[in-house]
């Protein structure tokens, strides 16, 4: 498993850094055995597995259920747990609170928390308390309509300006690392440079230390809608529904089961069953 000194030598040394979310076992087990860096278990949990509209419902019992089945598919690989809608923007005692149940009752290794300069607070409390942080500005999918829905962020310079100064202060907090989400590559790029903790692009183009995607996105599992910095790798969603189709298919018309996929009894048996009820 991959610790944080690993993370600031990979930026250091030039090597990308590759996230992927996960939710379940499978997702879990196949992110691990792909070779990714980190699992992130997003509270795109919300959306992507639980078929809610936003993120916004997403409870601290979801995530810590999914970080658990996500963590016994990915035992050995560093493992993030978003931390849901508003169980760290109250106060720190809450975020310390709510982060050291996913830790503990989860069992990731640490936490991405949305949001700049305003949560630095708890960034720190986090940090000093031994919890490492992932910061998450730009695109803030938990607080969408706050900002007029899911557009790209930081095009002018003002708000590009305030991304820097953000992603700065989290850096001075102690996070470890911070996504940037949905904004120019120069933005994403000149912020990148400006860090000495890594940057992981969604949505920031090619400059960042590293990216992530939503597992369903990455393998076209989620059809509802394709985001531009989404690059689907595969089109598993079109192939599964081939393939139930196919299953209803023979099983309506007596293909199968076939005989390669029953039991049988050996005859002398069949005979004592059918001999039985002769009389
Ligand atoms: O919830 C999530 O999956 C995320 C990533 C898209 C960064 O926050």
């Amino acid at each position: 498993m991959k610790t944080l000194n690993d993370f600031i030598q990979m930026k250091k040394n030039g090597e990308k850094i590759v996230m992927l979310t996960a939710y379940d076992y499978p997702s879990g087990r196949l992110a691990e055995e792909a070779g990714i860096d980190v699992v992130l278990v997003g509270d795109s949990l919300g959306m992507v597995v639980l078929g809610y509209d936003s993120t916004v419902p997403v409870t601290m019992a979801d995530m810590i259920h999914h970080t658990r089945a996500a963590r016994r598919g990915a035992k050995d690989t560093f493992m993030l747990t978003d931390m849901p809608y508003l169980t760290y923007q109250i106060s720190t005692a809450q975020a310390m609170e709510n982060a050291a149940r996913l830790v503990q009752e989860g069992g990731c290794e640490g936490i991405k928390i949305e949001g700049g300069e305003e949560i630095a607070p708890q960034v720190r409390a986090l940090v000093n308390a031994g919890i490492p942080v992932c910061g998450h500005i730009g695109l803030t999918p938990q607080s969408a309509t706050a900002l007029s829905g899911y557009k790209v962020q930081g095009r002018t310079a003002e708000a590009a300006k305030k991304l820097l100064h953000d992603a700065m202060a989290l850096e001075a907090a102690g996070a470890f690392m911070i996504v940037l989400e949905c904004i120019p590559a120069q933005v994403a790029e000149l912020i990148s440079k400006r860090l000495s903790i890594p940057t992981i692009g969604i949505g920031g183009g090619a400059a960042c230390d590293g990216q992530v995607l939503v597992f369903h996105d990455t393998l076209g599992l989620f059809e509802r809608f394709v985001p531009k910095f989404v690059k689907q790798f595969e089109t598993l969603g079109a192939k599964a529904k081939d393939a139930l189709g196919a299953y209803a298919a023979e099983v309506r018309s007596g293909v199968f089961p076939d005989d390669a996929h029953s039991f049988s009894m050996n005859e002398e048996q069949l005979q004592k069953i059918y001999g039985d009820h002769e009389d």
